[in-house]
């Protein structure tokens, strides 16, 4: 069936820099249904013509050598611009007019991409349900949600409560774009697609799990939406905890939306509520010295740009298993990675010297990013000296191992919502989760009364504090950047 996207935003960063090059790759690898057509909708005047030709140079800066004139030329026709504002309801119904005067008598299928200011979702989705334009009697109509997805629990629910009003829950695909990584989606080959780890993934040979998502770039220009949201809107509820659900949760018996995401709201809901005094000390905060000079930063912002996060998951598999999250900004490297720490041997029959730490013991280290690959450390035998070991590891490199770049994330996501597979999205009652868990931490940090968050400095690993607060619970930062080359 042929397909129209519609992106409401289009003259945003977000067109040129990711959905419209990964659009233009999906074609080029001829992995679209045809004929496919994009519509850009904003407030912006422009042309088709002009919207092309400005796509053309951002698709060529963002595609680098993947670019190719030709098929870019192949592409372009059938990239439109429609002019509207969308907080008019009667832009609406020109712009449906508009996409059938395009798709003609054909029975096509829709998919619209939110990737406006969030303010607006709620207007966009209302006026889209009650144009019609939601309606699914004349083939599919589907919906894609840009992050974020309201700022906290309540406006979540109300978010979906007007979502509801107008799609169904299958016509509907809350985007978290960590979902569309590659080395995130090989967490599921890895744990289900092999039998040597399943059986030693739990508490009995797992002593602690450390993800972490650090950035080198500052907030910059994003500031305003910065000081709204901090580091747990931003990172936390969404990617930090949906990484978290691929290396917990239980087996689902299918790769399919439902199966998939039963099995994480089951594990997000057995993540253990804490109260104010256990938020105090189970969280930590940091911000970046020069922070306060951003501009649109107030100058005595309390706003955490780096956090640390000590969880607990309630169930017969993580019992006990700490669970630490973190994520800053302003960090000495970018680096996605989760190291799985195993238990120590339980009695050892060699002189284990220096080697005797828990940091020493078996460990398995998933970089999601960069330099995408797996680490297992493991002690072996040095060689001629009586019975002398040390830890060495076994490297996995995705780019040595499959030749060529990794696709960006929208590719598969775009890919993935055309066909109607929600498996890598986010469903309405896991979002809600989500805020259920972050929710009761934001509100002690934004009390009155709670302390400033500690300062770092730039091109660090955070707070100096950050590495007290971990030994205090028997643990260490597995710090090492960058881990693959
Ligand atoms: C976004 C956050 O969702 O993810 C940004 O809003 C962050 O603050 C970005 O920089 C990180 O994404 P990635 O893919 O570069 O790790």
């Amino acid at each position: 069936m042929p397909q129209t996207i519609v992106i409401f935003g289009a003259s945003g960063d977000l067109a040129s820099r990711k959905l419209i090059p990964a659009l233009y790759l999906l074609e080029c690898k001829k992995r679209t249904v045809h004929p496919l057509r994009v519509v850009g909708v904003s407030r912006t005047p422009m042309t088709s013509e002009q919207w092309r030709n400005k796509l053309g140079e951002t698709t060529k800066r963002f595609t680098g050598a993947a670019f190719d004139r030709e098929s870019w030329e192949a592409f372009a026709p059938s990239v439109h611009y429609f002019p509207g504002d969308i907080d008019r309801p009667e832009m609406f119904g020109g712009l449906d007019a508009y996409l059938r005067s395009l798709e003609g008598d054909d029975e096509s299928g829709r998919l619209y991409y939110l990737s406006t200011s969030p303010a607006l979702y709620p207007i966009m989705i209302r006026h889209l349900g009650q144009s019609g334009m939601a309606d699914p009697s004349r083939g599919t109509r589907r919906i894609i949600i840009e992050k974020p997805f309201g700022s906290d629990l309540k406006s979540a629910r109300r978010l979906n409560q007007e979502v509801h009003a107008s799609f169904d829950e299958n016509q509907v695909f809350r985007i978290d774009h960590y979902l569309g990584k590659e080395t995130v989606n090989n967490i599921l080959v890895l744990r289900f697609g092999n039998t040597i780890f399943e059986p030693i993934w739990n508490r009995n040979y797992i002593d602690n799990i450390q993800i972490t998502a650090h950035e080198d770039v500052l907030v910059g220009h994003r500031a305003t939406f910065y000081e709204k949201a901090g580091v747990f809107r931003d990172m936390f509820q969404n990617h930090l905890l949906q990484l978290l659900t691929f290396v917990t949760m239980e087996p689902p018996a299918r790769f399919e939306a439902d199966a998939v995401r039963d099995e994480k709201v089951k594990v997000l809901r057995a993540i253990r509520a804490m109260t104010p005094e256990e938020v105090v000390a189970n969280t930590l905060r940091g911000q970046y010295r020069s922070y306060r000079d951003e501009p649109g930063v107030d100058p005595l912002s309390r706003v955490a740009t780096y956090a640390a996060m000590r969880l607990m998951i309630d169930n017969w598999r993580w019992k006990d298993v700490p669970i630490y999250l973190r994520s800053g900004k302003g960090m000495s490297c970018r680096t996605t990675q989760i190291v799985v720490q195993f238990r120590q041997a339980p009695h050892s029959m060699f002189e284990r010297g220096e080697t005797s730490s828990l940091f020493e013991a078996n460990r398995l280290l998933i970089q999601i990013q960069p330099a995408e690959g797996i680490q297992i450390y493991f002690q072996t035998k040095v060689p001629d000296t009586d019975m002398e070991i040390r830890q060495t590891q076994f490297n996995f490199n995705f780019r040595e191992s499959y030749q060529g770049e990794l696709p960006e994330a929208y590719q598969r996501l775009l890919l993935d919502a055309l066909n109607g597979d929600a498996s890598l999205f986010a469903r309405n009652d896991e979002v809600e989760i989500a805020w259920q868990i972050i929710d009761p931490i934001q509100r002690v940090w934004d009390d009155s009364d709670s302390t400033d968050p500690d300062c770092y400095e730039i091109n660090s690993w955070g707070p100096p504090s950050a590495d007290a607060w971990i030994r205090r619970w028997g643990h260490q930062w597995f710090d090492l950047c960058p881990v693959l080359h």
